[in-house]
């Protein structure tokens, strides 16, 4: 049993005293506690030890107390396990040196089996969940086959992924078999996340936001769905799509417990397309967090009252940017925990 688990108790739709309250990338480059461990392994290294990925974990919670974990990994460890090189450049951010470009390109990616290729993840699960000591929720993700599919065919970060979008333009066959094989190793890695402990898993569509409506129906959503489908029953899902706005009804009526809304999206605009009866997650301006602690308070209350405190999980509107004032993120994360109505 764990022992807060307000977060849960959102997700279910049930009624609380206030919203319980994580952040997107809330293990990283603001704590200098994560930076002190940066500077002695590179990130895959983090990633791949079960002790420094749990701990890196763990560190907000101690620093804040949140009311959920997430687990310190990358979505990009999808690609690698497919037999797709990344590396994570500092400064940089990802570089795969073979992007799939092409349908032979595609020939040496493979389904792994999850257990042997992220065997480390599903240990650092493990670790973490000793590590919490069943005081909150872990939660596990992953990137959606869109987002990922950008990533190995860019072959690095990129402000309009177009040869990404290109290669599905003009190569749809060989993208939905990538997009497939990518759907596949995703919902058996969800599922053994789950296996390993996870209470609840979360899908990244960071670039959805690229495509338009149609497009986004074809590359996208249709993965997604496929990942709810398989996973819904075995646990929570939070779908979360980057500039997705257009997609909000199909995702609330998917099967997922909980939808994420980013920032361009109002709450009350977020609960009419949703249509009212969903879990709604978000949706705090990252860079608002660069406001002066009591305007970041005030923001939050009015932020609760306008999505209500039910049905309702506080989170940002994307991942926490780096040199936020570490009494910023506390301010943020205090206003939710003292939220009374
Ligand atoms: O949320 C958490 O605290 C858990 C950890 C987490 C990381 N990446 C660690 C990380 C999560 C959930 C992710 C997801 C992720 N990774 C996404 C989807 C969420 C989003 O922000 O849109 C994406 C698109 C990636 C790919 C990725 N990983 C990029 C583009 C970069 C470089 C840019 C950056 O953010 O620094 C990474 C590296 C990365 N992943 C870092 C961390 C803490 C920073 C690099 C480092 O620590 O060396």
């Amino acid at each position: 049993m764990i022992k807060n688990d307000l977060f849960l108790r959102a997700l279910k739709g049930e009624t609380v005293d206030r919203p319980p309250v994580w952040m997107m990338r809330q293990a990283g480059r603001y704590l200098p506690e994560f930076m002190a461990l940066k500077e002695k392994y590179d990130f895959f290294t983090r990633c791949q030890t079960p002790e420094l990925a749990s701990e890196i974990t763990v560190q907000p919670i101690r620093r804040y107390g949140m009311d959920a974990a997430i687990l310190f990994s990358d979505i990009l460890v999808i690609p690698q396990a497919m037999n797709i090189e990344v590396e994570m450049k500092p400064n940089f951010g990802p570089y795969l040196p073979n992007p799939i470009r092409s349908t032979k390109d595609l020939e040496k990616v493979v389904v792994p089996d999850v257990k042997d290729s992220l065997g480390y993840v599903l240990a650092a699960i493990t670790q973490t969940k000793e590590k919490l000591e069943d005081e909150i929720p872990l939660i596990g993700f992953a990137g959606s086959p869109w987002t990922i599919l950008c990533y190995c065919v860019e072959g690095q970060g990129s402000k309009s992924f177009d040869k990404a979008r290109g290669f599905c333009f003009t190569q749809p066959k060989a993208a939905h078999e990538l997009l497939q094989k990518i759907t596949d190793t995703t919902i058996a890695y969800l599922k053994a996340k789950v296996k390993a402990g996870v209470n609840a898993v979360q899908v990244f569509d960071s670039w959805g936001g690229m495509l338009s409506p149609q497009d986004y129906q074809e590359f996208s959503w249709k993965y997604i769905q496929q990942i709810v489908d398989a996973l819904k029953d075995e646990a929570p899902v939070i779908v979360f799509g980057k500039g997705c706005w257009f997609a909000l009804r199909e995702m609330a009526q998917s099967g997922a417990s909980a939808v994420g809304v980013d920032w361009t999206c109002s709450p009350k605009n977020a609960r009419y397309l949703t249509g009212g009866n969903i879990t709604l997650q978000g949706n705090f301006d990252p860079a608002r967090l660069l406001s002066p602690p009591p305007e970041i308070k005030r923001m939050v209350n009015q932020m609760i009252r306008e999505f209500g405190k039910d049905k309702y999980v506080a989170n940002l509107g994307h991942g926490i940017l780096p040199h936020i004032p570490l009494e910023n993120a506390k301010a943020f994360i205090d206003a939710v925990k003292e939220y009374k109505e």
